[in-house]
């Protein structure tokens, strides 16, 4: 690769963002299970860039460390003073050393921005040889954009911001996106001739466009059709409004790609997840985080499923999950509850009202009602019978339970951890299971049932007299 074709991206995510009214800095509000940043992040990657600079300056003890989480060998550009884009871009450059090749300029807060867009972009900005190129757009409502001055050739001769603009310029629909891409080398010599002498008092980006005219260079504009792609999400109306656009595009790829979505307005599915061929989803349906489901898995309707993996033609109805595993074949629900370490096997079934944590269930063994099975494994082909319940903890420490292979448990057994129930063993109904049941054996624990005779007749009597 030649210096020349080397790329840069910068990311801007210094600003406050004030009108989110949060604690959490504005980039780092989520959209479809990932930050707005990371979204943006993520569409860059599809340049191949050789570095990517990140400028914060607003709360960057948090952004800092999720960027670098995010994409370990970003650079963090720190913009001391608010000043501008242009002053924004000036740091990253100097922070990065980045002299020469294409320079890409995004913003944090575009969770919808594609990949594709930016690639395409960049191939014309390169093959116009243009030394500052603008992602644009037409939109309905320019309002608070920057407009794309153009001459009577149609040639782009700046882009006037909101506060400087002119009332004739304010009727111009074609903005800027905030998304540009330059000739680095024009970049560094235009930056240092930015003024802050505008409505703002900021050394505005933008400005480079005038100037590169002024020293007679080529600038053009690239439109974009979808330009939801570059919107931002400055309060949490928006947020919400470029969440539910964000998910209407992800279950439109799903079913595309080969997914049943009965109710797509009530199916929400993160970015991340990942969904195998004929998978259906009925109504009320949330796959979050890194939620996998394998193919003919049916789930819902109602279900909230988070960090989840369900295994091929797998059943989950109306079931809260975390961080659970579900075997191929495998039925969960309804109204089940599965936290983080619970494992379900292939065929196997946790029923109504039933919560696992940490739990291991064997392939084919069943838990059907009414139980709370923490810190335990079950064999395969076992049966937890309705109303068991492992006492895991003693308010100190937190103890196994274990059922062996094709065990039989009767209802309302409780199992006082750690305890172990041997393969083909069974526990007599209402049991308290302290100690070890062997092998084949049969662990009972109540007392013995005791009639009491003409009960009945003496309480009739009692009452009379
Ligand atoms: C900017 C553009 C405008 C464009 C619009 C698209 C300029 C001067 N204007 O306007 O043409 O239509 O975006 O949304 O560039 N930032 C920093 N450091 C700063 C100032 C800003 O990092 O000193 C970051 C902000 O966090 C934000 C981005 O740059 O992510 C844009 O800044 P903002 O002040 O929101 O510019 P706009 O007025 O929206
Ligand atoms: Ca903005």
């Amino acid at each position: 690769m030649s210096e020349a074709d080397e790329l840069t991206v910068v990311v801007l995510a210094a600003g406050g963002g004030t009108r989110m009214k949060s604690k959490t800095m504005k980039v780092l509000h989520q959209v479809g299970g990932r930050s707005m940043i990371g979204h943006v992040l993520m569409a860059v990657r599809a340049v191949e860039p050789q570095r990517v600079v990140a400028v914060i300056g607003h709360q960057r003890e948090q952004v800092g460390p999720h960027l670098q989480e995010l994409v370990p060998d970003i650079v963090l550009a720190v913009q001391e003073v608010l000043d501008g884009t242009g002053g924004a871009v000036r740091v990253a450059l100097e922070s990065s050393g980045t002299t020469r090749g294409t320079v890409l300029v995004a913003t944090g807060d575009t969770p919808l921005l594609e990949g594709d867009v930016l690639r395409r972009f960049v191939a014309d900005h390169r093959a116009a040889e243009q030394v500052v190129s603008i992602l644009s757009g037409v939109v309905a409502d320019p309002f608070g954009y920057g407009r794309i001055v153009r001459n009577d050739e149609g040639d782009v001769e700046a882009i006037v911001e909101e506060k400087d603009a002119t009332a004739q310029q304010r009727e111009i629909p074609e903005i800027s996106s905030g998304i540009l891409a330059f000739d680095a080398e024009f970049l560094v010599g235009a930056l240092p001739r930015l003024t802050n002498d505008n409505a703002k008092g900021e050394y505005y980006l933008t400005d480079t466009v005038r100037i590169a005219r002024e020293d007679g260079l080529t600038v053009g504009a690239f439109r974009i059709d979808d330009v939801r792609q570059t919107e931002g999400a400055n309060d949490r109306v928006q947020l919400a409004a470029m969440g539910r656009e964000m998910n209407r595009r992800i279950v439109t790829r799903w079913m595309r790609d080969g997914i049943t979505v009965m109710d797509p307005a009530t199916t929400w599915i993160d970015a991340d997840v990942k969904l195998a061929e004929d998978v259906t989803l009925l109504p009320g349906v949330q796959l979050l985080g890194a939620t996998v489901v394998a193919e003919d898995a049916v789930i819902g309707p109602d279900s909230t499923l988070k960090d989840c993996e369900v295994g091929a033609g797998a059943r989950v109805v109306r079931t809260h999950a975390e961080l659970a595993v579900v075997g191929d074949g495998a039925s969960v629900g309804p109204f089940a509850y599965l936290r983080p370490g619970t494992v379900l096997g292939t065929k196997g079934k946790i029923g109504t009202f039933v919560e696992t944590k940490n739990a291991d269930i064997g392939a084919g063994a069943k838990v059907p009602h009414l139980s709370y099975l923490g810190d335990a494994e079950v064999g395969e082909d076992a049966n937890v019978a309705a109303g068991n319940i492992t006492a895991n903890y003693d308010g100190f420490t937190k103890s196994r339970t274990k059922i062996g292979k094709r065990a039989k448990t009767g209802v309302n057994t409780s199992f006082i951890a750690p305890v172990t129930v041997g393969d083909e063993a069974y526990t007599g109904a209402g049991s308290v299971i302290g100690e070890d049941v062997p092998e084949g054996a049969l662990g009972i624990s109540r007392p013995e049932q005791k009639n009491v005779e003409g009960y009945a007749e003496r309480a009739k009597q009692r009452k009379g007299s």
